[in-house]
């Protein structure tokens, strides 16, 4: 059975590819390679040993997309591709509405003309709303959103949901991610942002690599055990795996289901600055530093119902994220360059 992965090049899309090929679907590979790098292909093929076909498209294209349609029975499509900046959203909302909606709204409409009626859609934990409880479950209140990017996973949540509605024949999953870190264990793919990274561990891996000089942490006067701030991380193969569960999910189950992917435990900023000296050798250096605006203090999930309902749970904890992460930096210190 073929996948489609839109975004397929990019960070959670590459490390998904490789465990679908493991789990013995075939993997197509949409992406445009505006925040990915060709490189991840060859590094796939490493892995794999298979060279997954690649259509270097943009989604919203209608008339590019049918073409895989076309020469690519797909049983089911996961959404990966979207602009992710949460800071840059802010600077240019109309691009970042523009991109997000449309490619989706493309994407949904080939796949109708084509009968695919199964999705498996990119979504995050910033869809929830700071009013929400701890630990974030499915049911919590979503919105408002602090940043267009926010607003569009959570539009295009909507947007699905009431197409599942309408259509008592499709299957799509919402998958929340929490915040995915680390690599795949080989250190052939990572996460490569473009500039400065603005997530934590990126940042730190660059610290530890002596590309960037120290860390800013970002307050250390939160309501939290040591005044950092405090998030559920992932590693990203883990998060990979559950999007496996979540294809077969959608191919055997009609309807539109959220699911939360974390661990459902939170580490502070500074746990992961412990954690990732030990990986690397050395101390990561750090300076604490105002709190950056729109941050909260705490978020993690309850990731149950993904248990319970697609039987997927972790198995990495800190120290492999550590470890990953620093295995794909050390090797790679600058990207795919
Ligand atoms: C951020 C985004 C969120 C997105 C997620 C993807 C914001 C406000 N939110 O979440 O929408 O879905 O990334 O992974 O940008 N920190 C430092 N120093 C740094 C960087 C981060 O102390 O240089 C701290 C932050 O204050 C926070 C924690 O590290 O407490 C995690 O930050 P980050 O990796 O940016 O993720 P989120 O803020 O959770």
């Amino acid at each position: 059975m073929k996948i489609l992965l839109t975004g397929g090049a990019g960070y959670i899309g590459s490390h998904t590819a490789v465990e679908l090929d493991a789990a013995g679907f075939e993997v197509v590979i949409a992406d445009n390679f505006s925040n990915s790098s060709p490189i991840v292909l060859e590094r796939l093929e490493t892995i794999t040993g298979k060279r997954f076909p690649l259509y270097e498209i943009d989604v919203a294209d209608k008339t590019a997309l049918r073409r895989v349609f076309e020469e690519n029975e797909i049983g089911a499509v996961i959404h990966f591709a979207g602009y992710k900046a949460v800071g840059e959203s802010v600077s240019i909302p109309l691009s970042y509405y523009r991109n997000n909606i449309d490619s989706t709204l493309s994407l949904m409409e080939v796949m109708a003309e084509f009968g695919c009626k199964n999705l498996v859609f990119s979504s995050s934990a910033t869809v929830y709303g700071n009013r929400a409880k701890l630990p974030f479950d499915e049911e919590a209140k979503t919105g408002p959103c602090t940043n267009p990017y926010g607003w569009t996973k959570l539009f295009i949540e909507q947007i699905i949901t009431d197409y599942a509605k309408a259509n008592g024949d499709f299957s799509s999953v919402l998958l929340r991610y929490f915040n995915p870190v680390g690599a795949h264990e080989s250190g052939l793919i990572g996460e490569d942002p473009k500039d400065v990274p603005n997530n934590l561990m990126p940042y730190i891996a660059r610290v530890a690599v002596g590309t960037l000089p120290f860390l800013s942490v970002y307050g250390n006067d939160y309501p939290t055990p040591d005044g950092t701030g405090v998030r559920d991380y992932i590693h990203v193969t883990d998060l990979a795996k559950g999007h496996v569960a979540a294809v077969k999910y959608v191919l055997e189950k009609k309807g539109n289901e959220i699911f939360n992917l974390g661990t459902g435990k939170g580490i502070s900023v500074l746990e992961m600055v412990k954690a990732y000296s030990e990986a690397c050798g050395h101390e990561v250096g750090y300076k604490i530093a105002p709190r950056r605006p729109g941050d909260i203090a705490e978020c993690y999930a309850n990731a149950e119902k993904a248990e319970k309902i697609l039987g997927w749970k972790v198995e990495l904890g800190l120290s492999e994220m550590c470890r990953d992460s620093w295995n794909w930096q050390s090797k790679n210190p600058e990207g795919y360059k």
